[in-house]
């Protein structure tokens, strides 16, 4: 006799498992990744749960699961993920756009509000995520975009491709200085996660997101002293900090000769922006 398999007794079996498998969110896991294995929206999930699954459906959400369940990230598995306004295809050739970073984008849309066609630099963009966002809502800046990772430069492309926003990328080394300017504004979310830290990361970042977006090596500081270089003068410098490091990174800012030094925290309170500007008078 041919066992019926519901969408529902899927859905439970399935948030069960990845609650075994230490997934935080197992049920919204579960429920992100089936509805993609059958083509829903979460909300119809709920509308069809008595709905008997054929066999090659309950082998696609098996194989999604399965996969989650190794800890690889569901936005990995998805295939495309949300940052602001954009929807961006993400995989393991770049770090996973996260939340914070939408508030990195918030402080430079602010810092460029009275610029007519501003020239900015994201440096270190991974999927495109930053520089894509600031293209899109403020349509005449000119923006440009550099990681040293070939995989990401490719992945950024992708972005650029699929959302027909104007981001010029090119494959460039921080550590061999900026780009010429001068820039109204460069902006980075550095690898800042510290020698010692890695080993004690969630599964899914130390395992699956390419370790060169994370570990920190002068990145920041190189920063510092690239962007002084490049801005124009009152040109701002926005970065992403780590999460014990804002107080720190706005010292070093201030000691760089920046002026207007302000740090933001992010939506769940902590402080993970910094922001200074080159004053006029800037060696
Ligand atoms: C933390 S990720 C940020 C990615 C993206 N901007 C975001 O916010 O989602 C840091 C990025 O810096 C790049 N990177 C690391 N070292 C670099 C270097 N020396 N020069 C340029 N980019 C670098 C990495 O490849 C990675 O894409």
């Amino acid at each position: 006799m041919r066992v019926v398999v519901t969408l529902g007794d899927v859905l439970r079996r399935s948030a069960e498992f990845l609650a075994e498998r230490g997934c935080e969110t197992a049920r919204l896991d579960a429920e992100r990744l089936i509805g993609h294995a059958l083509g829903l929206e979460r909300i119809e999930l709920y509308m069809h749960l008595d709905r008997p699954l054929t066999e090659p459906e309950v082998a696609a959400a098996r194989e999604l699961v399965a996969r989650r369940g190794r800890r690889e990230p569901v936005q990995h598995l998805l295939g495309e993920w949300g940052f602001r306004r954009l929807t961006l295809r993400v995989d393991g050739r770049a770090l996973i756009p996260r939340p914070e970073t939408e508030v990195v984008v918030e402080r430079c849309l602010a810092l460029l509000h009275a610029d007519q066609e501003p020239r900015v630099l994201d440096v270190g963009t991974g999927t495109g995520a930053i520089a894509l966002a600031i293209a899109d809502e403020h349509p005449a800046a000119r923006v440009t975009a550099i990681d040293s990772s070939a995989d990401a430069i490719a992945l950024a492309g992708e972005n650029v491709g699929r959302t027909g926003l104007p981001v010029e990328l090119l494959l460039h080394d921080l550590f061999t200085g900026l780009p010429a300017g001068p820039w109204d504004l460069v902006v980075s979310n550095p690898p800042y996660v510290v020698p010692g830290e890695l080993d004690g990361l969630a599964p899914e970042v130390r395992e699956w997101e390419p370790h060169a977006a994370l570990a920190a090596n002068g990145h920041t500081e190189a920063v510092i002293t690239g962007a002084a270089a490049v801005l124009r003068p009152g040109g701002a410098l926005v970065l992403e900090v780590h999460g014990e490091g804002a107080a720190a990174v706005a010292e070093l800012l201030r000691e760089g000769g920046f002026t207007d030094v302000v740090v933001t925290a992010d939506l769940a309170g902590r402080e993970r922006v910094v922001e200074g500007r080159r004053p006029a008078d800037m060696p």
